[in-house]
């Protein structure tokens, strides 16, 4: 996709950090903007912020953990601007902790929030674009933690590896059949957004049991603490909307960011290549 405007923009997560950002770069490029968020407030104040830029767009409360919303939203969105051009499914939370202490709850928490939701909105918004039959952009948001693993939070490598493998497949699947769909993976490391603050906004389903014992153990402090420590000394979250846009204008795939983790991409390739096993010390430089 080239132009931009006056083309159809639906984004989830847009509340706050890289949705946010995505909302602001398509209204300054002339795009309808459709925002779509859990945490209403948050939407509300984004929502404002982005009607100074222009006033084509509409907010849309949305829970992509429910395959009904991702239907809604799409309707309040042909309803408002008559097509989508531009989807961009966002919207992800992260849970610290070993996977052999945290509760059942957040296993299911993440895989709703960040798996799930990818594919309600590649199965809601495909069908919808393909019967528009113009050219469309679908860009999945992933993280460079689908294409490396560290010891720190795996829950979030196992949904993010997902991300990357089903946009792979998918992507594989519309080029197959000339799809009038590109899809992008957006693979960034660290961005100072508000993902370390996302339980806050938990479905309420999903809502922390303080009589959990977890919830007030140092298990769960410390991984609190690693979620603050690395998104606070991420990049600045202003490059995100220009990067994202202009991967879109040159149709790529991969979006990566974050070029200092390159060498570990590529050294988690040539292990397994090689057949050899995983080694814990790259971690301690
Ligand atoms: N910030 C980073 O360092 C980083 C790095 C790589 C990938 N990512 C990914 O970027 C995406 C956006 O995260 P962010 O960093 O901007 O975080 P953020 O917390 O600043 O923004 C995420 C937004 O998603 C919304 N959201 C969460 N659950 C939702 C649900 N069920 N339904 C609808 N909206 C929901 C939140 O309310 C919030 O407004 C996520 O998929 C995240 O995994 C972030």
């Amino acid at each position: 996709m080239k132009e931009f405007k006056n083309k159809v923009a639906v984004i989830t997560g847009a509340a706050n950090g890289i949705g946010l950002e995505l909302s602001k770069e398509a209204a300054k490029r002339g795009m309808k903007v459709v925002m779509a968020d859990i945490a209403e407030n948050d939407l509300n104040i984004a929502f404002d912020e982005v009607k100074k830029i222009s006033s084509e767009v509409i907010k849309v409360v949305t829970d992509v953990t429910i395959f009904e919303d991702m239907v809604d939203l799409s309707k309040k969105a042909t309803d408002s601007f008559e097509k989508v051009d531009l989807f961009f499914n966002n919207a992800g939370v992260v849970v610290p902790g070993p996977i052999w202490e945290i509760p059942n709850k957040d296993i299911d928490y993440i895989m709703q929030s960040n798996v799930y939701s990818i594919a309600y909105g590649l199965k809601v918004f495909i069908p919808l674009m393909m019967k528009q039959g113009t050219p469309a952009h679908i860009v999945n948001t992933a993280s460079v933690a689908g294409l490396l693993s560290s010891p720190g939070m795996p829950t979030y490598h196992m949904t993010k590896f997902a991300n990357v493998g089903l946009s792979e497949s998918v992507n594989y699947q519309l080029r197959a059949i000339n799809s009038n769909i590109k899809m992008s993976v957006y693979c960034p490391g660290f961005i100072q957004t508000d993902l370390n603050h996302c339980d806050k906004r938990r479905p309420k389903r999903f809502e922390i049991d303080k009589n959990d014992p977890y919830y007030t153990s140092q298990t769960y402090k410390d991984g609190l603490k690693r979620a603050d420590h690395v998104i606070n000394t991420g990049i600045p979250i202003d490059s995100v909307g220009m990067s994202v846009f202009q991967a879109i204008e040159d149709e790529q795939f991969y979006i990566l960011t974050h070029p200092q983790y390159n060498p570990v991409i590529g050294l988690r390739v040539k292990t397994i290549l090689e057949g050899k096993n995983p080694d814990i010390s790259i971690f301690k430089k």
